[in-house]
């Protein structure tokens, strides 16, 4: 309104400097600085080495901020950055209050956050809370049975069947066999959800609550804008410990998780009670309201219902684990519908996850065709996008050998099933430019191989072109601090069985419509009919691959979508 006033009076002559900027994220004075925007998934492993060492650090992500604030990301998620014995890179924490030697020093953190935080990116750091690392040192401790530490940990006497020693029940660890490790010293079992080196911590101890309130407390009086949550199902387990069902005749390996229904290790009530303890422990601290993101494989419902106990986003994987390159147009309406309609009322907003560090890249879910596609849907969809390091660029998994594999998952999946599970492929350095290392590190060596394809496939090289997936990206993180986007009404409409279309209204408008093909061939399609558009409009972006011209103007009443282009209209 103010602005359209300022107009008026500027054409009138009255004003004689122009009006102001349209908002932009970095603007946004509001305590949710985070609405309609994109945050940023930094794995800083495999961001930006500073050292030369060939692993990513602190000094290399402070060095590249620059791409951030170009792209005009609101906010940054570090994965872990804290002292660990890196068995799962940075997730088996040592010590939760300091940062690792390979990524640099508190001091190298302080300069990253004043860094970002001077350039109006807010900084958010993984909070890794249902386990710590073996080697930290409540564990020898809790071993040894010293209290308070002797209940830190998720200790159980050994079952006896015939006489020999058998773990206290049926549970699988993540990452594969039992989640039960032996200790010879204490001679009890701990329970270990994800590696063995991962010890489940106790938040049955006061204790332990306590020291993990302090942990989040130590990184806000340190500036952070809020936290992502790591592994928040498996917070609690069940009291009784009692078995899990066997899922039947699944034809998977016995020591394969997914042969149990996870019903006494995930989804407690508990869990969620514990989350609301941290938000009120963030809140209660006073001043700009902390974000928090809640990693939370689980079905809707038990994902949604974490917007009740102080999420403000409940990462929401539909594109990542729910939909793949098998599914239709119209699994897509019915997965966006049914997360936008189980969202609770209220002041919640919602979110759609790109990617991240613990799944196949988009293009290798969807197929390098279509990685543009999922980046546009959670543009044009309402809510906060989140986008992991590599795909603005449409980065591919990278080729990654079994002897070149490092992911605790991987490994311990072994050689036959390596392929299916490692993780290593997503998390291959960014490639910045075509000199040594894709420009990710001085040294030829890195700590996973660089993709070969980085000569052609860089950031420098996609700058130079105005169709690439990065000059795309940098349109659709635009495209979400339009009006029309942030407050507009949103259809998810199919036009016939092939397209699936996204368009958002406002009254006295140009509508914004994506159109999405999911069939290989090319289609016609009278889009101005199914959607109720005009019939003639402009083409904003369209997938890297179609052919179709930004900027050009196509009738709608005959639009043709070649075989698994993308394109949004306006
Ligand atoms: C989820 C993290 O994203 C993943 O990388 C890690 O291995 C597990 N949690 C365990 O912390
Ligand atoms: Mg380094």
């Amino acid at each position: 309104m103010l602005r359209e006033l300022l107009v008026i009076f500027y054409l009138g002559g009255v004003l004689t400097i122009p009006p102001p900027p349209p908002p932009s994220p970095h603007s946004l004075s509001n305590d949710e600085w985070w609405r309609d925007t994109f945050i940023y998934q930094v794995y800083p492993r495999s961001f930006k080495d500073s050292d030369g060492d060939g692993v990513g650090d602190l000094n290399g992500v402070t060095e590249k901020l620059d791409h951030l604030v170009d792209m005009n990301i609101s906010g940054l998620w570090l994965s872990p950055i804290f002292t660990s014995p890196m068995v799962d890179f940075g997730y088996d924490i040592s010590n939760f209050t300091d940062i690792d030697k390979t990524f640099g020093t508190i001091e190298d953190f302080t300069k990253l956050t004043s860094a970002a935080h001077s350039r109006g990116l807010k900084i958010i750091l993984d909070f890794v809370p249902n386990h710590s690392s073996n080697e930290h040192p409540w564990f020898a401790k809790s071993i040894k049975k010293i209290k308070p530490y002797d209940n830190y940990y998720v200790w159980k006497d050994a079952k006896i069947i015939n006489g020999t020693r058998q773990p206290p029940n049926n549970w699988l660890s993540i990452f594969f066999g039992s989640a039960w490790e032996w200790n010879e010293e204490r001679q009890q079992y701990y329970l270990h959800q994800f590696a063995i080196k991962q010890p489940d911590l106790n938040f049955n101890s006061p204790e332990l609550r306590k020291e993990m309130e302090n942990a989040i407390l130590f990184w806000a009086d340190r500036g952070v804008d809020g936290f992502r949550i790591d592994s928040m199902p498996y917070m609690y387990e069940d009291s009784e410990f009692r078995d899990e069902p066997v899922i039947p005749n699944n034809g998977l390996q016995p020591d394969d998780p997914a042969t149990l229904d996870h019903i006494y290790t995930k989804d407690q009530q508990a869990t969620y009670d514990l989350l609301k303890t941290w938000r009120n422990v963030l809140d209660s601290r006073g001043g700009e309201k902390k974000i928090i993101l809640v990693e939370a494989y689980a079905t809707l419902p038990l994902t949604v219902k974490y917007f009740n106990y102080g999420a403000n986003i409940p990462f929401n994987f539909m594109f990542v684990t729910g939909l793949n390159n098998h599914s239709s147009a119209l699994d897509f309406k019915r997965s966006i519908d049914q997360w936008t309609s189980n969202i609770p009322k209220g002041n919640f907003v919602s979110n759609w996850v790109v990617d991240n560090h613990d799944n196949p890249r988009t293009s290798a879910r969807f197929g390098v065709q279509r990685s543009d596609q999922i980046s546009m849907l959670c543009a044009i969809l309402p809510g906060v996008g989140i986008i992991y390091n590599g795909d603005e660029i449409g980065m591919e998994n990278g080729p990654v050998s079994w002897n070149q594999t490092v992911d605790t998952q991987g490994l311990s999946a072994g050689p036959d099933r390596y392929m299916q599970f490692s993780r290593d492929p997503e998390r291959t350095p960014f490639q910045w430019d075509n000199t040594t290392s894709a420009g990710f590190s001085s040294n030829i060596k890195t700590w996973l191989p660089v993709n070969p394809n980085y000569k052609n496939d860089n950031l420098a090289e996609q700058k130079k072109s105005l169709t690439s997936h990065y000059s795309i990206f940098k349109k659709l993180v635009l495209l979400k601090s339009l009006p029309i986007i942030k407050t507009g009404t949103s259809e998810v409409i199919l036009a016939g069985k092939d397209i699936l279309s996204v368009v958002r209204r406002q009254p006295n408008k140009t509508p914004v419509v994506l159109l999405i093909n999911f069939s290989d061939k090319s289609i016609t399609v009278d889009a101005s009919a199914w959607l109720n558009i005009p019939d003639s409009m402009n083409v904003y972006v369209a997938s890297v691959g179609s052919n179709i011209t930004f900027g050009s103007r196509l009738d709608t009443t005959a639009l043709q979508l070649p075989g698994a282009a993308s394109l949004i209209l306006n």
